[in-house]
């Protein structure tokens, strides 16, 4: 089946086609192409079902068309309804695509300001746009369209993220994906899933990593790319005397993230159990998305100073001298919490104006006692060859404390690109989906 039909869309008046109709059709006064064949796909309620029919399967079955000189709406056989206007199509013409890299060959400035659609056909699964002022015409794949419709979200598993508040009543083993490093190397669909249920949640465990130096490095490599700091590849954590950081000590660790102060900030941190501690030393977890979202429907006002007031990250040592400022809560254009930077220990002198240092004061205060909240609080005691990998810009970690003097306590750390996690879900569901690139 190859039918075709035409909307004509040189006049002001929105022109429409129903994806019923063939290559017979023509459109009446009101410009809408009736559907004449006898074919019987059915599109939609209230849709002619003759004609050319279903386009693709899923959401992107176009059910009706209407085109307009500087807009393209597509109704869809769900009743969603998506609108191209004519720059945007112009500007995402595949012409202008490498062919090879896929990469865009032009910008705005070499596109006309205000290109106008003349005709819209359906051929097969695709729609083909005339412009006014072009001699060459346009051509788009419905199920592309329907994947970059305006309010389209991005469909990737990975970014479906489950938040999980009541931190107390989670338990790690049960409610965390696990697995073994042999298990993700032999089966991808294995590695797949952890890897998606990691982004989904924040966080996922591996256990019987060796106890070798080399063992977090040749985990790591499965998840993303490691990347190298002032502290090395990987950093010990461990008791030591007069420590450079605060984490090198027996102490008991608050809830926080790690490196505030750098550019850019870890994406993620492994934390690989070499040595556990008996008595003490558990680790603490808490999902600071949850958190901030739980501020900001009890107290808005201090969830809006958070995400509104630069927080200066200092770290100094012999060998490094690091500072960065981010507010504590990180929001996207659209309101999103995208991020969470939380480290006492790092929180440099704030340079506010009095009329200011109230206001944040106390919303530093509130965000800080619900991090102490044990209702929040994950508890778990990791065990030799235990390995956590958690997303740094969301989940808090912390611990309580130990005596290095009765048992020794060893974990080994490093920290990941946070893009080079996502694209190895990514990628590999793309292979595992035998999905092209273009
Ligand atoms: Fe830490």
């Amino acid at each position: 089946m190859n039918h075709t039909g035409n909307v004509d869309a040189s006049t002001k008046d929105p022109r429409s086609l129903d994806a019923g109709s063939t290559d017979t059709d023509t459109f009446g006064p009101a410009g809408t192409l009736d559907p004449g064949s006898t074919d019987t796909d059915t599109v939609g309620s209230g849709i002619n079902t003759a004609g050319i029919g279903p386009r693709v399967a899923g959401p992107s079955v176009m059910a009706h068309i209407t085109a307009a000189p500087d807009v393209l709406s597509i109704s869809w056989s769900n009743g969603e309804v998506s609108e191209f206007t004519s720059l945007w199509l112009r500007d995402n013409r595949p012409e202008d695509r490498d062919a090879h890299s896929g990469q865009r060959l032009v910008d705005i400035a070499d596109l006309p300001e205000q290109p106008r659609i003349r005709a819209v056909q359906l051929h097969g699964n695709a729609v083909r746009i005339e412009w006014q002022d072009e001699t060459t015409p346009t051509s788009f794949d419905s199920a592309w369209l329907a994947a970059h419709a305006p309010a389209q979200q991005p469909d990737q598993p990975e970014c479906r993220i489950t938040r999980w508040l009541d931190g107390a009543s989670m338990n790690a083993a049960r409610d965390f994906a696990w697995a073994t490093t042999g298990e993700l190397e032999s089966h991808p669909r294995l590695k797949l899933e952890w890897l998606t249920r990691l982004l989904q949640m924040g966080m996922a465990f591996l256990s019987e990593v060796p106890a070798t130096d080399p063992a977090i490095l040749d985990a790591m490599a499965l998840a993303g790319r490691v990347c190298e700091t002032n502290y090395g590849l990987t950093f010990d954590v461990r008791s030591v005397a007069q420590p450079e950081n605060l984490a090198y000590s027996d102490l008991g660790l608050g809830l926080h993230t790690d490196n505030p102060y750098r550019e850019p900030v870890p994406g993620f941190q492994a934390l690989h159990v070499l040595l556990a501690s008996p008595d003490g030393g558990d680790s603490l977890f808490a999902d600071g998305f949850a958190i901030a979202e739980h501020l900001r429907r009890t107290d808005p006002e201090s969830f809006d100073v958070l995400t509104q007031t630069q927080v200066p990250f200092r770290y100094r040592s012999k060998d490094a001298e690091l500072y960065a400022e981010r507010p504590l809560i990180q929001l996207s254009c659209n309101g999103e919490v995208t991020a969470v930077h939380y480290n006492n220990r790092s929180i440099a002198p704030l340079r506010l104006a009095a009329a200011d240092t109230a206001s944040f004061y106390a919303a530093y205060r509130r965000f800080a006692l619900l991090l102490r909240e044990p209702r929040f609080q994950m508890t778990f005691g990791m065990r030799d060859g235990d390995l956590v990998l958690f997303d740094n810009q969301r989940i808090l970690h912390g611990r309580t404390a130990f005596s290095s003097a009765r048992h020794g306590r060893h974990l080994r750390g490093c920290y990941l690109t946070r893009d080079s996690v996502f694209s190895q879900a990514a990628l590999l569901r793309r292979e595992l989906n035998r999905e092209t690139l273009t």
